[in-house]
């Protein structure tokens, strides 16, 4: 089987598609043949070695965290599923291992893909809808009637945000480019403010701000946030962490979000997807055999949604 490998951090240029072993399930584990995948910027700031400080210096090493395909075989003691059974889950594995034709993964963290809904746009869900549903619903408890900012809407995880916010029946108001601003009303958005025209949404209270580009300064955030209020960023600032304890004691919750694959907020994403009809924009598909454009194209910019891995 065809796995992404890399021997050393660097640009797209060190990434490779291996011929491997096709890896055996260990116990409680799946073998799952897998369909789609999708990148997330997490993907090549691994790459770039970034984080190595996390990802280490273990080589060779391989990336992917968003999965979606079919159960092919089971480790000991793994009875959750059954052998040709569809399942989505977001890897737990340390630098995801799901950019490859077949990936082993604990069985705990797979849910049965919902019916009714692309293959595409479930290998798209995971790691963004879950980024989505753990800041607003997880951290902030998400309610109708709530004001909500977010800012960087209409990105993988903006995307997502805007219609789980707008499935609470919350208000919700958007920051993307100049260029997005009609696509983060598709998302639900009722207002729309342009980064690249210097707005930054900062203009009324909210209940909820969900800085998903992260590049807010939490002084300000704080000060348009209602008492009780949630700031939830997902990329981590010295500022972010000093006025946690600022907020705490004016009654504003600061967060810092790092996903987690955890079974029940997956099955419950899939259950809102499902119900609200909530759809994945695909900006671009690749195929596996086309990766590293697929990572030079995510990495390029801002895609609108998600950037689309097929896998087999
Ligand atoms: N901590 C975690 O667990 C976690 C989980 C998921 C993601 N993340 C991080 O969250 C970030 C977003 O992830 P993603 O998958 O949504 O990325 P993405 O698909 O690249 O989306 C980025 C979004 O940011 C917007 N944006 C760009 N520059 C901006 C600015 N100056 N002000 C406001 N918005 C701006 C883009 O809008 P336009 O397209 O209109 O330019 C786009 O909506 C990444 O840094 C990622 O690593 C962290």
């Amino acid at each position: 089987m065809k796995r992404l490998t890399i021997n050393q951090y660097g640009a797209s240029s060190v990434m490779d598609l291996v011929e491997v072993d096709r890896p055996i399930p260990k116990a409680g584990e799946v073998l799952i043949e897998m369909h789609y995948s999708s990148v997330n910027p997490i993907d090549f700031k691994l790459r770039n070695g970034e984080l190595k400080f996390y990802s280490g210096f273990h080589f060779p090493m391989t990336f992917g965290f968003d999965v979606t395909g079919r159960v092919v075989a089971k480790g000991k003691g793994a009875n959750r599923f059954e052998i040709g059974d569809m399942i989505i889950a977001l890897s737990n594995k340390k630098r995801g291992e799901a950019h490859a034709e077949y990936c082993t993964l604990d069985e705990n963290v797979c849910v049965m893909a919902p019916e009714g809904i692309s293959h595409e746009a479930l290998g798209c869900l995971p790691l963004a809808g879950l980024t989505a549903y753990q800041g607003l619903v997880s951290r902030s408890q998400v309610k109708k009637g709530d004001r909500v900012l977010i800012n960087g809407a209409t990105g993988g995880v903006g995307h997502y945000a805007c219609q789980i916010a707008s499935y609470f029946d919350a208000r919700v108001s958007a920051v993307c480019s100049y260029k997005n601003a009609e696509e983060a009303k598709r998302f639900g958005a009722t207002t729309v403010y342009s980064y690249d025209k210097g707005e930054n949404g900062l203009l009324k209270d909210y209940d909820i701000i969900f800085d998903v580009a992260s590049n807010l300064k939490v002084k300000d955030a704080i000060r348009y946030l209602k008492p009780g209020g949630h700031y939830v960023a997902t990329l981590p600032a010295i500022d972010l962490f000093l006025y946690m304890a600022v907020g705490l004691l004016r009654n504003r919750n600061i967060h810092f979000l790092i996903v987690k694959s955890i079974r029940e907020d997956l099955q419950k994403l899939s259950r809102i997807v499902e119900d609200a009809g909530i759809s994945t924009t695909v900006s671009k598909s690749f195929q596996l055999k086309d990766i590293k454009s697929a990572y030079d194209f995510c990495e390029s910019g801002s895609p609108v949604g998600k950037v689309s891995l097929k896998l087999i």
